[in-house]
């Protein structure tokens, strides 16, 4: 049984409009003095505009928290990326776009017909990349930010590669062999085009190729290995008539069908002269995967898998949801047979989990741990994140440190330690919300034996996020 209750948990998605900027003083434990660099956060900073609450947190305007760490010391900055849509819409104080996830613009159907101009709210990941400071949505070009300030600096097509209206997805993966960064980008349709793109460290365009895609896709994440990249196509079909007459968000017409097998289409990196391989398995519905390497036959994935979609019900209150009717996230593994051509499927953590994260290192590689956000709670019942769990792969061993009753935890980020070796000889950084306190503590946890090292108590809490990470600089250095 879990006791969290969901007046603690919907506090965490109450708007935060407040820009800071101040050295955390409010400390309990000894931030490790070796722990040096930067992590960046992006999630919904507001969740209503005007005072009309949105349908869903996804339709949140980005805004980003940097957390500077330096000789034991923490200091904190927030800004929101200043799109074109967060400017308008706060200067008006209205609704003034469709979200995709639902949020329409007062006035009903009559004021969302045919209105397909969606809002880039930069609001699901952070990046920095060879000098460039990116905050991502899926489906739009990234903006880039003076990585000093957080200032806005406008849309960025990465110096020329997108041309205007271009996808790049929220979900890059660095190859640590580089290291270089991997991204794509989804064109969705009745065939869909998926374009690969690969940086090196200087951010010079090394390798992109675009692949047809029969059939609609909705593709959130993406994993590599050495040699592969890999998309798992979820069984779904887009109801285009609800969304052009302005009934619905676009992510409310995506429909699930779980009857339906998952593709997992596998993509040869690079100039390979392999052909593309697309292999079947029931795998539900997938947003996040933790990681995947080569295997003698094939290639072992491990992902986060639904056996329903969570679904944006017309009318409802995302702040009452109810977790008991929503399935929960569970870890599975895919152990893909190229020659055989099948899969076969082993579930590793049946209760509630999401946000996997692991040593950097160890991207498209043979690892041994994971680390999550999970429910607190033994039962395979859905529940708010409240632990941050870590998974021994080979000995099916677990750990976890939990902040439940009152603590809601975010994205567990793995930052090396620069002295270990071990794979699992770092830190965990997550931004825990308390409700006790109703703000959000800076957690810093031991990776190898999961203590508690630090807890860093903010002035205000930061909404519920979505992705971020770390980067061995600093840009703030007053202190
Ligand atoms: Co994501």
């Amino acid at each position: 049984m879990t006791n969290y209750t969901i007046q603690d948990w919907a506090a965490g998605y109450i708007s935060q409009d407040q820009e800071y900027d101040y050295l955390i003083e409010d400390i309990e434990g000894k931030i490790p003095p070796s722990l040096e660099g930067t992590l960046f956060r992006n999630g919904p900073g507001l969740l209503d505009i005007g005072g009309i609450p949105l349908r869903h947190p996804f339709d949140g305007d980005g805004m980003i928290s940097r957390f500077t760490f330096r000789n034991g010391k923490a200091h904190y900055r927030n800004r929101y990326v200043k799109t074109e849509g967060y400017l308008k819409e706060r200067s008006a104080n209205n609704i003034l776009y469709r979200g995709v996830f639902g949020t329409q613009k007062p006035g009903g159907w009559l004021s969302n017909i045919f209105d397909i101009n969606l809002k880039n709210i930069a609001n699901t990941n952070i990046l920095y990349w060879s000098g460039w400071l990116l905050a991502l949505w899926e489906a739009a070009e990234p903006y880039r930010l003076d990585p000093l300030t957080l200032d806005t600096l406008g849309i960025f097509n990465l110096d020329g590669i997108l041309k205007k209206g271009d996808a790049f997805a929220a979900h890059p993966r660095i190859d640590p062999d580089g290291p270089t960064l991997v991204n794509f980008a989804l064109k969705a349709g009745l065939t869909s085009q998926l374009t690969i793109y690969e940086f090196d460290k200087n951010g010079k365009l090394i390798y992109s190729n675009s692949h047809k895609i029969p059939g609609f896709c909705f593709i959130h994440d993406f994993i590599i290995t050495p040699k592969y990249a890999i998309f798992l196509q979820n069984p779904v079909k887009f109801n285009l008539f609800p969304f052009l007459f302005g009934l619905r968000g676009a992510g409310e017409c995506v429909e699930f069908q779980p009857e339906k097998t998952t593709k997992i289409i596998i993509i040869p990196r690079r100039n390979s002269q392999e052909e593309l391989l697309t292999l079947e398995v029931q795998a539900g519905f997938v947003f996040h995967h933790a990681n995947a390497y080569e295997t003698d036959n094939g290639i072992c994935l491990d992902s986060i898998c639904y056996s329903a979609l969570p679904s944006v019900e017309p009318d409802a209150d995302f702040r009452q949801t109810d977790f008991s009717k929503v399935e929960p996230g569970q870890l599975w593994r895919f152990n893909l047979d190229f020659g055989q051509k099948s899969v076969n499927k082993e579930l590793i953590e049946a209760n509630c989990c999401e946000f996997p994260t692991l040593n950097k290192d160890y991207v498209g590689r043979e690892y041994r741990y994971l680390f999550l956000g999970s429910a607190d709670t033994a039962e395979k019942e859905n529940a708010p994140l409240q632990r941050i769990l870590k998974l021994d792969l080979v000995t099916g061993e677990q750990q976890a440190v939990s902040f439940a009753p009152r603590g809601f935890v975010s994205e567990p980020i793995f930052v090396n330690d620069p002295s270990g070796e071990a794979e699992d000889s770092g830190w965990l950084l997550s931004v825990v919300y308390n409700a006790a306190r109703k703000a959000s503590d800076l957690v810093i946890i031991n990776a190898q034996n999961m203590s508690l090292e630090a807890t860093l108590h903010l002035r205000h809490h930061i909404p519920y996020g979505l992705h971020g990470s770390w980067v061995d600089e600093c840009f703030y250095k007053d202190f």
